[in-house]
């Protein structure tokens, strides 16, 4: 299979992208691995003719957004994610009356209808220094309610509403802080991803995206991690580091990210299905509130 994979590769000139949280087998075939702004920013330097993004729906469209020219292909057509699915466009419409002065801020974990109803997208990476940039006081964040909690938290200077209330994560929702215990008993450090609940973000040692993690990482130390997100992410900070301890949560699991076997890989760029199609006028949109984001990120 592996093999097979490898030869079509090559022969389409295709580009294999994947998240983080992949199954393992998935993210030893890809080009790139890497977190929501990488895949992001990797899409756009790209110059394959077919990209398949292992990973769920909102990063394949984000990466055709970035690249309308060419092929973009998901796997499996309906890895989604149900952290998107909290905003939609009449939600962003309605508060953009109510808040005149505010800036729309959304999390690339959201359609790409509501991505082109931003003024800028932000990921867990960058939604800081995104929101930072911005001269407006009031900040309508969305869909991720947690997120904005620690942007809140990180720019109190700033007003951030989030849209919706309580837009959260199921798998990051449910670390709790029996959780924090265990760890501390474990020992070492514990790492959280920014959409844990803010009970949670306050008792970690550090808070970072999936690529924080990585770079963390890189800067060495030997205690061991409790890793506080999807729980693949631990095992590809074992493959990075190898030597060192990540504690993983075996019950964060991300269904939709666990889709994708390499029998859907190879029928994929086989096939050069499910391809991703979005209306040309909402990717314009949408590409001007991604491309915004990534200047200010880079
Ligand atoms: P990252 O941008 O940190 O990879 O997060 C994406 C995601 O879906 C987190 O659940
Ligand atoms: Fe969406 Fe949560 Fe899965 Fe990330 S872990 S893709 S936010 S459902």
């Amino acid at each position: 299979m592996e093999k097979d994979i490898r030869a079509l590769k090559a022969e389409k000139s295709a580009v294999i992208m994947a998240h983080n949280y992949q199954p393992m087998e998935i993210q030893d075939l890809a080009d790139v691995v890497g977190d929501s702004l990488e895949l992001a920013v990797k899409a756009k330097e790209t110059a394959a003719d077919l990209i398949v993004v292992c990973g769920v729906r909102f990063m394949a469209e984000t990466a055709k957004i970035l690249n309308p020219d060419r092929k973009v292909v998901i796997p499996v057509e309906d890895a989604g994610c149900p952290l998107a699915d909290f905003l939609t466009p009449e939600m962003i419409r309605e508060a953009r009356q109510r808040y005149p002065d505010a800036a729309v801020v959304v999390y690339v974990n959201s359609t790409a209808e509501s991505k082109a109803l931003a003024d800028i997208t932000c990921t867990s990476a960058n939604a800081v220094r995104v929101v930072a940039s911005l001269s407006n006081d009031t900040i309508l964040f969305g869909p991720d309610a947690n997120l904005a909690a620690y942007v809140q938290r990180e720019l109190p200077e700033k007003t951030i509403i989030p849209l919706p209330p309580g837009g959260h994560c199921y798998v990051h929702t449910g670390f709790t802080l029996a959780d924090v215990e265990a760890a501390r008993r474990k020992g070492g450090q514990i790492v959280c991803h920014p959409e844990c609940p803010p009970e949670i973000q306050e008792q970690a040692d550090r808070i970072a995206s999936t690529g924080g993690m990585v770079r963390d990482a890189a800067a060495g130390g030997d205690e061991p991690w409790s890793i506080f997100t999807e729980r693949e992410m631990a095992s590809r900070l074992r493959v990075l580091y190898p030597g060192r301890v990540f504690y993983e949560k075996p019950e964060a699991v991300c269904a939709d990210m666990k889709k994708i076997y390499l029998e859907d890989l190879r029928r994929a760029l086989e096939s050069e299905e499910h391809e991703v199609i979005l209306p040309p006028e909402v990717m314009d949109r949408a590409r001007r509130a991604i491309e915004r984001m990534i200047a200010v990120g880079a």
